[in-house]
């Protein structure tokens, strides 16, 4: 039986999201835009990465640590060559319950298949815009809503739990919120709207672009009727709702007008190895020196343990309508 850490707020450790790499082939403008992440950006070189071997080892220690739920993130993971490797890796350690994937869904079609039958359990999808200039613009490059729906597709098709995330920003998507619920029923598709995030230091976030929960809602509310979940859990990001007459689900993730940090059990691991305990951190955890340089199991084990127990992160309940200076981009650490 793995032992449970828990942080000064009594929050256990429960969450591995793992960076496999910082680059994207997108550039959306509230993540990644492109006058920042454009050509002459220093993405982290090959050597710094942290191996397969290396990547495994810590998820074994984490497992070890209480932790049950794996999720792999970007930049874009799937840019990550023979990642479907990796998650077969992962997929053989006992006690982890799930395996998932945030990704923008674009090579989905091309690694469905192997990622399925690698033992990945369900993907997130984002997608922000059905309406293609409004998606071209938020994504930066250009892409069309089609690639991303052939990719919810293709992992719908191999038996891949599917759900879809859609950052909601005022001015700029607000007209996608019905059709987007309406395209995610007929899909059989969870979607969930996503407040705009001051996360990292380079967008141009303030609060006036934000819409939120209660404005989402009522939106909704004009087309639907909605049931709140039974089986809310505190650990969840997402409030969500089922409706009446349907048995899809949407979900909105408010971390801006109703912060969840009291039940996060989140903890992030950089590409490069480095630990964040939370989203909007200014400063990692190095465990890539300890990992390389002959540290073992149970040492890891201790300085994660260590790093948890004086864990005191509370970032979208302290955020108020000002923002903090030096946060790590949410490209590095995966969101
Ligand atoms: P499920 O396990 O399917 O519920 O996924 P998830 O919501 O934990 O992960 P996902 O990658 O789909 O994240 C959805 C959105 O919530 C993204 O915009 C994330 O950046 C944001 N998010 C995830 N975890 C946190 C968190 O701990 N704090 C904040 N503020 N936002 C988070
Ligand atoms: N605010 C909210 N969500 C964001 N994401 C990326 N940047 C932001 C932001 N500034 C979302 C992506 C993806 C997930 C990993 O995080 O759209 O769904
Ligand atoms: Fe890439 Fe995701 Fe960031 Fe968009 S939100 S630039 S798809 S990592
Ligand atoms: Fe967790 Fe930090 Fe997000 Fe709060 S802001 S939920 S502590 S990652």
């Amino acid at each position: 039986m793995a032992e449970q850490l828990t942080d000064l707020s009594g929050r256990g450790l429960q969450d591995l999201r793992i960076s496999v790499t910082d680059r994207c082939n997108f550039r959306c403008r509230y993540c990644m835009p492109v006058e920042v992440f454009g050509s002459n950006y220093a993405f982290l070189p090959h050597e710094e990465i942290l191996s397969f071997e290396e990547v495994t080892r810590l998820a074994k220690v984490f497992v070890r640590s209480g932790v049950t739920k794996l999720r792999l993130t970007g930049g874009e993971p799937l840019l990550r060559k023979n990642l479907s490797v990796l998650v077969s890796q992962l997929a053989k350690l006992d006690g982890v319950t799930d395996i998932a994937m945030t990704t923008n869904g674009v090579l989905l079609p091309k690694y469905a298949q192997e990622l399925k039958d690698a033992g990945l359990h369900r993907v997130t999808v984002s997608l922000d815009s059905l309406d293609p200039e409004v998606f071209a613009s938020m994504n930066g490059v250009g892409a069309k809503p089609e690639k991303v729906i052939a990719g919810i597709k293709a992992a719908l098709a191999v038996g891949l739990g599917v759900k879809i995330n859609m950052v909601v920003q005022k001015g700029v998507n607000e007209s996608q919120i019905l059709p987007m619920a309406e395209a995610a029923r007929e899909w059989g598709v969870p979607l969930r709207y996503i407040e705009y995030m001051d996360t990292g230091n380079e967008t141009s976030w303030d609060l006036s672009q934000v819409v939120s929960a209660r404005e989402i809602l009522e939106k909704l509310e004009e087309q639907y009727t909605l049931v709140p979940a039974a089986d809310q859990m505190i650990t969840e990001t997402a409030l969500r709702w089922s409706y009446s007459d349907s048995s899809s689900e949407i979900g909105i993730i408010a971390s801006v007008t109703r912060p969840f940090c009291r039940g996060c059990g989140r903890i992030r691991l950089s590409a490069s190895g480095e630990l964040y305990t939370c989203l909007f951190a200014t400063k990692g955890h190095t465990i890539k020196t300890l990992l390389r340089d002959g540290g073992t199991d149970d040492q890891l084990a201790q300085d994660i343990s260590q790093l948890w127990s004086q864990r005191n992160d509370r970032y979208s309940e302290e955020r108020g309508e000002s923002t903090r200076e030096g946060k790590v981009e949410m490209s590095y650490i995966g969101g």
